[in-house]
C-alpha cells in the first residue's frame, strides 16, 4: 500500500485547477443508464470511484469508454440481468443509485444494500421510501433490496421528512421516465442535484425547480442521448483554498471552479482573516505569517457550510488563535480525523457532535491515517503546515476523490510524494 510522505512548513504558492466533482460525475453515469444512447460526459474527474462505478455499469450491460481527457462515454443500449452484486456495491454507496434507472428500464432490479461506512450508518430507508411512493414493490432480504414495478413507475407526491442529497437524486432519476407528475419536497438543494438535473433535461427529461426545496418533473416516455460537462468540484476547489490558508504566507489561484458554490466556505474563512477574492470561475486565497482567527462552525445542507469539508477545515483551526467549536449536524460520526490531528500536536475534544479545538502554535509531524475520504485530505493539509515530517498511510481513500493531488501540491511548491509502504 502507498503512503504519502510530507515535509511541512512550505507557504503554497501558485494555481491549481479544479476537476469535475465526483458527487455529481457518479450520479451523472448512473442517469445514463436511462438511455438506449450514448451520454457522453466531459470534464469527468479521474478517479478510483468513478472506475469503480463504471466496472458496475458494466457489469449490467452498459459500454463504458474512458476517453484519455477526462471524457466518459456510456452507452445502456443492451442492458443485461439487472443485479447489481454486494462486491460491487459495497464499497461505494453511490452504486445503489442504479436500482430506480434499472426500475424504470426493466421493471425489475436487484440491488445489494450499501451497508454502513466511517463515518456513520448511512441507511437508505428515505431512497426506498421514495421509489415505494413511485409504485415500486420492495422485498428487502438476504442483504439485497428486491424490486419490481411490473406496469411502470407511476408519479407521485414525496415529501422528505429530512434533507438528503441520495434520496434526492435517487428520486428524481426514477421518476423521469414514470408516467405522469411527480413532485418532491424537501429536495435537497445541492449544486450536485442541479447538475443531474441539467444533464437529465438535455437527455429530454422535464424537470422544474431543481436547486429548490420543491422539484417538480414530469415524466416522459424516452430519454436520448446527448454531451454534457460535468460542473466543477466545489469540494476539491474549497479543499485547496483551505490549504492554501492553513500554511502562511501563501498565495494559490483557484481556477476552474464555480465560487459560487462555496458562499458558506468563503464567509467563514474571511471571518478567520483570510483574504478571499472571487472571480467568475476562480478564486484566490491570501494569506500572512500572522495567525488566523478561531470561528465557530455547523455543517448544514445546502446553502449551508458542507460537511464534506468540515474535517480540512478542522485542520485549519487547530492552528488558529483562540478556540473555535465545530458542530457536525449531517453525519453522526464525522469526527474520526480529530485524535489524528491530534498526533500531529492539535487540542480536540469532541463530545457527541461537537468538537472543541483550541489553537495551538505549531504542529509536528507525525505517522498518521484515517478512515475516510475527507478526513485523510485534512490530515495532508495539516501536514503541508507542520514543521518536520508526517507520513499519512491509507491513500487508497484520497485516490477514491482527489486527482493528482501529490502533483497539484508539488506544483503549489509543497513537499510532498507518495511512497510505497516496507
Ligand atoms: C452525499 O452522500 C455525498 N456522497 C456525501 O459525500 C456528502 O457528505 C453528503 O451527500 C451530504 O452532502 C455522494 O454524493 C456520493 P445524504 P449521501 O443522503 O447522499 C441520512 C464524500 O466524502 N440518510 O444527504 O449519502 C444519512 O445517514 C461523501 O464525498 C438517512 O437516514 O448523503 C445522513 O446522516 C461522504 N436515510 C443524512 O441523511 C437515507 O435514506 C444526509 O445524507 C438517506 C440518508
Amino acid at each position: 500500500m502507498d503512503s504519502i510522505l510530507i515535509e511541512g512548513g512550505n507557504a503554497l504558492q501558485g494555481e491549481v485547477q479544479i476537476t469535475g466533482a465526483k458527487n455529481s460525475a457518479l450520479k451523472l453515469m448512473v442517469a445514463a443508464l436511462l438511455s438506449d444512447d450514448p451520454v457522453t460526459l466531459t470534464n469527468m474527474p479521474e478517479l478510483a470511484d468513478t472506475g469503480f462505478l463504471a466496472h458496475l455499469m458494466r457489469h449490467l450491460g452498459a459500454e463504458v469508454a474512458i476517453g484519455p481527457t477526462g471524457t466518459m462515454q456510456i452507452c445502456a443500449k443492451s442492458l443485461g440481468e439487472p443485479v447489481a452484486p454486494y462486491d460491487l456495491v459495497r464499497k461505494m454507496r453511490a452504486t445503489f443509485n442504479v436500482l430506480g434507472p434499472l426500475l424504470a428500464r426493466k421493471g425489475r432490479a436487484q440491488v445489494s444494500l450499501p451497508g454502513g461506512c466511517a463515518i456513520g450508518a448511512r441507511p437508505v430507508d428515505l431512497h426506498l421510501q421514495a421509489l415505494t411512493a413511485l409504485g415500486a414493490q420492495i422485498d428487502l432480504r438476504e442483504g439485497y433490496a428486491y424490486a419490481k414495478a411490473p406496469d411502470g413507475l407511476t408519479g407521485a407526491k414525496i415529501s422528505f421528512p429530512f434533507v438528503s442529497v441520495g434520496a434526492t437524486e435517487h428520486a428524481m432519476l426514477a421518476a423521469v421516465l414514470a408516467k405522469g407528475e411527480t413532485e418532491l419536497l424537501n429536495a435537497a438543494r445541492e449544486p450536485e442535484i442541479l447538475d443531474l438535473a441539467k444533464l437529465l433535461n438535455a437527455m429530454g427529461a422535464r424537470i422544474k425547480n431543481a436547486g429548490q426545496a420543491s422539484i417538480q418533473i414530469t415524466g416522459v416516455e424516452k430519454l436520448h442521448g446527448t454531451t454534457y460537462a460535468v460542473v466543477s468540484d466545489r469540494i476539491e476547489a474549497g479543499t485547496y483554498a483551505l490549504a492554501a490558508a492553513a500554511c502562511p504566507n501563501s498565495d494559490v489561484l483557484v481556477r476552474n471552479c464555480v465560487p459560487s458554490d462555496l458562499d458558506a466556505l468563503w464567509a467563514v474563512m474571511q471571518r478567520a482573516d483570510i483574504d478571499v477574492q472571487m472571480g467568475e470561475t476562480s478564486v484566490r486565497i491570501r494569506r500572512g505569517p500572522e495567525r488566523l482567527r478561531a470561528v465557530d462552525l455547523e455543517t448544514q445542507a445546502w446553502p449551508g457550510f458542507p460537511t464534506d469539508l468540515q474535517a480540512q477545515f478542522m485542520a485549519l483551526m487547530t492552528l488558529a488563535d483562540g478556540a473555535s467549536i465545530i458542530r457536525e449536524t449531517i453525519f453522526e460520526n464525522r469526527f474520526m480525523h480529530a485524535p489524528e490531528l491530534s498526533r500531529l500536536g492539535a487540542d480536540i475534544s469532541v463530545h457527541g457532535r461537537e468538537a472543541v479545538v483550541r489553537g495551538v502554535t505549531g504542529l509536528t509531524g507525525a505517522p498518521v491515517m484515517a478512515t475516510d475520504l475527507r478526513a485523510s485530505v485534512s490530515l495532508v493539509i495539516a501536514g503541508l503546515a507542520a514543521k518536520g515530517q508526517t507520513r499519512v498511510s491509507r491513500i487508497y481513500h484520497l485516490d477514491r476523490g482527489f486527482q493528482n493531488l501529490e502533483a497539484n501540491f508539488t506544483a503549489l511548491g509543497a513537499n510532498i510524494r507518495r511512497v510505497k509502504d516496507d
